[in-house]
């Protein structure tokens, strides 16, 4: 079967980088990318290609290459999947905020939304492709709505889970690790369909990075790979506050742990706490699939990992609060850094957020400077929280577009994303235009203590 027509439901993180490279590395493939939001599609096609709604280096210049060609966005969504002989579904799958399962579970009725969406329009058999990280078992409830609500036409439904990481999606899509496709390996229509989609990565992935298996490993393995990169860090992040405790140094004690090669390197960088789109939700929802099997201690396991990553934001706040005299009442903290990562404009789950929420509760008035994200970001994200009105929220926090602005007269500054730009400050600079003693506070291990402490701040860092 040659896949000659894609649809992508969701324009976002994931959707938009994924589908920019799949048709830029099958030319003979029309990609049609659709959203609900009209906005979001009309960012994907505006003209100047650095305008498009996610930043992530090097995406410009791929959505540039295809765009127009055999790339599309658009909102109708009706027409692309009616075109399209495989359709991804790559919509949001948030933590629910009501009902059973609430602050554990994903909400799945955006992906209901686009099955029924999918069964009614759909007039010849289809592969549907799952994209969204999802719970276990989704795939199931995917194929018993197309299947019980659809015209009558016949439904492939396979498991391929995203591994890019923001920041690096275009290098991670391009020379992935390993690519998962999970289908229906008892029958002979779900091998078919399977090996559709691995032709299609076959263009550009080697044949043996690209593995088959069931559905349900594949979703599976999904939720296991974020739960262990988000362990490490939790781990890494348990040993910090050790290591200020005992005089230990948490980078002398990664590096040592990590040239271990049963070990490794990556991913034991201590900071202020992993945030993301992926860590807490797939985790959560690792536990919420735990308790509901009555699997108790594995359910509390893998819970450790997102009370050790709360603690870590909270103490960060507290240690601030603290080292200022017990007190940040009235007083400006600078925030730099409000993304979850450097080098994307997505806060989703951000540390930023909880750190300065935190604050915020203690009466500081708050500055952000994030060269990424919007003001209206800023404030959508802290008014989500409920924590105090939209208004108050206002009249404390201000963003800025220039982070000496957002330092000058600031009791402290607080780095919570690791732009390199930040390294890159005229700290000295920064220095003269706060106030005495300046506070400078290392969420992210991102500056030299030597240096900061020659210009005359008093520095602190996780681990250290
Ligand atoms: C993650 C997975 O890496 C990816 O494979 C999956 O598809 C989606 O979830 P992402 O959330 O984009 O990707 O970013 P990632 O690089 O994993 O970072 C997650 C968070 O952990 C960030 O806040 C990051 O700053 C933090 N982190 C990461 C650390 O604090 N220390 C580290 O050593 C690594
Ligand atoms: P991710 O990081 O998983 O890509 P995003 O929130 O960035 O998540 O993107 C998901 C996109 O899916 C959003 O732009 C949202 O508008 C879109 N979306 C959600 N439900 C639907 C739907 N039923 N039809 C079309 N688009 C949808």
């Amino acid at each position: 079967m040659k896949i000659k027509n894609i649809c992508c439901i969701g324009a976002g993180y994931v959707g938009g980088p994924t589908m920019a490279v799949i048709a830029q590395k099958c030319p003979e493939i029309d990609v049609t990318v659709v959203d609900i939001n009209e906005k979001r599609i009309a960012a994907w096609n505006d003209e100047d290609v650095e305008n498009i709604p996610v930043y992530e280096p090097g995406l410009p210049e791929v959505v540039k290459e295809a765009r127009g060609k055999n790339l599309f966005f658009s909102t109708e969504v009706d027409a692309a999947i009616d075109k399209a002989d495989m359709i991804f579904i790559s919509v949001n799958t948030p933590t629910k905020t009501y009902g059973i399962g609430k602050g554990m579970a994903a909400d799945l009725k955006w992906i209901e939304l686009c099955a029924r969406q999918i069964a009614r329009v759909a007039k010849n058999d289809k592969i549907v492709v799952e994209k969204s990280t999802l719970p276990v078992r989704t795939a199931a409830a995917l194929k018993d709505i197309l299947d019980n609500t659809g015209n009558g036409v016949k439904y492939q439904i396979l498991s391929n889970p995203e591994f890019l990481a923001e920041g690096t999606a275009i290098q991670d899509l391009k020379k992935p690790d390993r690519v998962l496709i999970g289908g229906d390996v008892e029958t002979s229509e779900g091998k078919e369909a399977m090996e559709a989609l691995v032709n299609i990565y076959a263009s550009w992935v080697p044949r043996e990075n690209i593995l088959t298996t069931n559905v349900w490993s594949s979703e599976l393995s999904k939720l296991t790979a974020n739960a262990f990169l988000a362990q490490r860090v939790s781990s890494i992040n348990a040993m910090s506050e050790l290591c200020e405790k005992t005089g230990a140094d948490v980078n002398e004690v990664a590096k040592a742990v990590g040239m271990d090669s049963r070990i490794g390197a990556k991913f034991l960088k201590s900071s202020v706490g992993f945030g993301g789109s992926c860590f807490q939700k797939d985790i959560l929802n690792l536990v919420y699939i735990a308790k509901s099997f009555g699997l108790k201690e594995v359910a509390d396991y893998w819970e450790q990992v997102i009370i050790m990553n709360d603690h870590q934001k909270r103490r960060f706040a507290a240690n601030i609060v603290k080292t200022l005299y017990n007190t940040v009442s009235g007083k400006k903290i600078a925030v730099l850094g409000w993304a979850f990562k450097k080098d994307t404009n997505d806060t989703r789950e951000s540390a930023a957020i909880y750190v300065a929420d935190y604050l915020l509760n203690e009466h500081a008035e708050i500055v952000v400077y994030d060269p990424t994200v919007k003001e209206e970001q800023v404030y959508a994200d802290l008014d989500y929280l409920n924590t105090r009105s939209s208004e108050e929220n206002r009249s404390k926090v201000t963003v800025v577009k220039d982070a000496y602005v957002a330092c000058e007269e600031a009791h402290a500054v607080a780095v919570l994303t690791e732009w390199d730009e930040f390294k890159e400050l005229d700290w000295q600079t920064v220095y003269r235009n706060m106030l005495k003693p300046a506070f400078l506070f290392d969420g992210r291990r991102l500056l030299d203590r030597k240096t900061k402490e020659e210009v005359g701040f008093e520095y602190y860092a996780i681990g250290n």
